[in-house]
């Protein structure tokens, strides 16, 4: 690919709707382990680079030459420190608001999540556990490339949907996650529920805990007030 094309490919993709932006090695990884359609790579220090991926990721094979670009370019496409010297661009996938029901395992619902990384760490584990999704309900961003970094790209390995303002209907029990509710070890959680999680200040929302079938709670020590959301839905993912 001729530098400067991918170069400019690079630099618009922060404002680029139709594209994801992947910041450090492994978001490049598992993004192209889960099909991403990877448009333009750069790094400042391509041997570097090449053992990372050597080490972490033999597997994968980059579907495009990478560009190695000085310091002042780096910076610049960068913005801030990187984790690891891997700077990508992928196509965004068409994603549907819901992933069909018969798409197998929990759904994660998450309303409003205040902190892009919270909502990166649940989609990474999310995808690990095996999830058949996760759906925002608010502006929030899981293909923002905060959440990307913070979700590893693992964006890539199920349908990360949403920013929709109100949860359709979906087939499928929807179960609040809430310090309030019953005990997970007594109540259970069907395998195919849909799991609510409310924002990282407040919980869920009155009208989203009046739709749910039932209530369950993580117990813990008496005096502890809840979990980080990404944590309780560590939890609940793997109950
Ligand atoms: C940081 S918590 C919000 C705390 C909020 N003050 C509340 O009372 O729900 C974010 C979300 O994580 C989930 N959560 C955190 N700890 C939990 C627990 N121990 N049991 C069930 N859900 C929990 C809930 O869905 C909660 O809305």
């Amino acid at each position: 690919m001729d530098q400067a094309y991918g170069v400019a490919l690079l630099r618009s993709a922060r404002r680029d709707p139709s594209v994801v932006r992947l910041e450090g090695v492994h978001a490049l990884k598992h993004a192209l382990r889960f099909g991403a359609s990877v448009t333009a790579i750069a790094t400042p220090d391509r041997d570097q680079l090449q053992r990372l991926l050597a080490d972490l990721a033999p597997d994968v094979v980059l579907p495009v030459e990478v560009i190695e670009v000085d310091a002042d370019t780096w910076r610049d496409l960068v913005g801030r420190e990187l984790p690891s010297p891997a700077l990508a661009v992928a196509h965004r996938p068409d994603v549907p608001a819901l992933p069909t029901p018969d798409v197998p395992g929990r759904l994660v619902v998450l309303e409003h999540p205040r902190h892009l990384g919270n909502l990166g760490a649940v989609v990474r584990v999310a995808a690990a556990a095996g999830a058949a999704g996760v759906c925002v309900v608010g502006d929030a961003d899981p293909w923002h490339p905060t959440a990307v970094r913070a979700g590893a790209g693992l964006q890539f390995a199920l349908p990360a949907c949403g920013r929709v303002d109100v949860l359709p209907e979906i087939e499928r029990p929807l179960v609040a996650l809430d310090p309030d509710g019953d005990d997970l070890d007594v109540a259970g959680l069907p395998p195919d529920a849909a799991v609510l999680l409310g924002t990282e200040r407040g919980g869920l929302s009155p009208d989203l805990l009046a739709r749910a079938v039932g209530r369950v709670r993580i117990p813990m020590r008496p005096g502890v007030s809840s979990l980080n959301l990404a944590t309780a839905a560590a939890v609940v993912m793997y109950a």
